[in-house]
């Protein structure tokens, strides 16, 4: 893990209030592993002391990016940001996904919104490809699709609205390919948590393994401030764990869910 002060490369809209953002990073880039996070102070902010995390979309070479949503008001001064800007970065950081490998579990991943941006990584450096399940609200929150065929996995598209792929929640081609089979595969999920627990209810009903990266409200980013822990299952009991440091990832039978938003 690096503190750094790093350029922005460039800086892209996806589609909508979606962004693409390069970094050039020497120090953070080769240390990274699918499911990591950036932990980024946005300095033309004016409360910048406070930090905000983002799951780390692709590596190459020197530079990272990160692939964010405008929701308020950091996000919204990051977005105007411009090339040959700085940010403050403490990454990587994070507990990240087991990386399938050959002859192991298919993996099927499943992401809702930005979520997918914790996936990419994964699907790159996974020696085994599978199928991408994505889920959004509208046309627009569909992310990536064109990435993750163009490495050769399998995309499903799912809208609430119906306005892109199948009608209704991501879980709903999701159960269709399970049914036709369940063997020797493995979910890996990244996205709003309702779906995460959709999805470890489905790991549970179809007894198979899941690793869930969990998506909660970060302060410190690095293990002394508790804003983000869950409540993880320990033993006949459970404790608390702190999401950023212990986390986000999780395997899915880990995770109690009452309590959780
Ligand atoms: C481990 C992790 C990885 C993340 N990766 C990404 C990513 O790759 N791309 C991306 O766009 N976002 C990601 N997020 C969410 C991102 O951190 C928040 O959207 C961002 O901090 C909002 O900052 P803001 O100042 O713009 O919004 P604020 O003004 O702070 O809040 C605006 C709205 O966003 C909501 N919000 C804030 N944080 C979160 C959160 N963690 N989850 C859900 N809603 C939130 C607030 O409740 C509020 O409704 C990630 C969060 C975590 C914990
Ligand atoms: S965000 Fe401070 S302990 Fe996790």
């Amino acid at each position: 893990m690096h503190e750094q002060t790093v350029q922005i490369v460039s800086h892209e809209r996806d589609a909508e209030s979606y962004f693409r953002l390069v970094l050039r990073a020497p120090q953070i880039a080769p240390l990274i592993q699918p499911g990591q996070f950036a932990h980024v102070r946005i300095l033309p902010l004016k409360d910048a002391l406070l930090r905000r995390p983002f799951s780390i979309f692709q590596v190459a070479g020197d530079t990272f990016s990160i692939l964010y949503k405008n929701v308020g008001k950091g996000t919204q001064a990051l977005s105007r940001m411009r090339a040959g800007e700085e940010l403050s970065v403490i990454a990587p950081l994070g507990h990240g996904f087991t990386v399938p490998k050959a002859g192991g579990e298919t993996p099927l991943l499943v992401a809702g919104g930005y979520g997918m941006a914790a996936m990419f990584l994964l699907a790159q450096r996974s020696t085994q490809r599978g199928i991408v399940f994505v889920g959004g609200r509208r046309r627009v929150d569909i992310l990536c699709e064109k990435d993750f065929a163009a490495i050769g996995w399998e995309v499903r598209v799912a809208t609430e609205d119906g306005s892109h792929g199948e009608k209704g929640f991501v879980t709903i081609p999701l159960l269709a390919e399970l049914k036709r089979t369940a063997a020797k595969r493995k979910l890996f999920a990244c996205g709003p948590t309702p779906m995460l627990k959709a999805v470890g209810k489905i790991a549970e009903d179809f007894n198979m393994p899941a690793e869930l990266s969990m998506d909660e409200h970060m302060c410190c980013g690095v293990g002394t401030c508790l804003a983000c822990v869950i409540k993880v299952k320990a033993g006949d009991s459970w404790e608390y764990q702190r999401t950023c440091t212990e986390g986000p990832v999780y395997d899915s039978r880990q995770i109690v869910w009452e309590g959780t938003k």
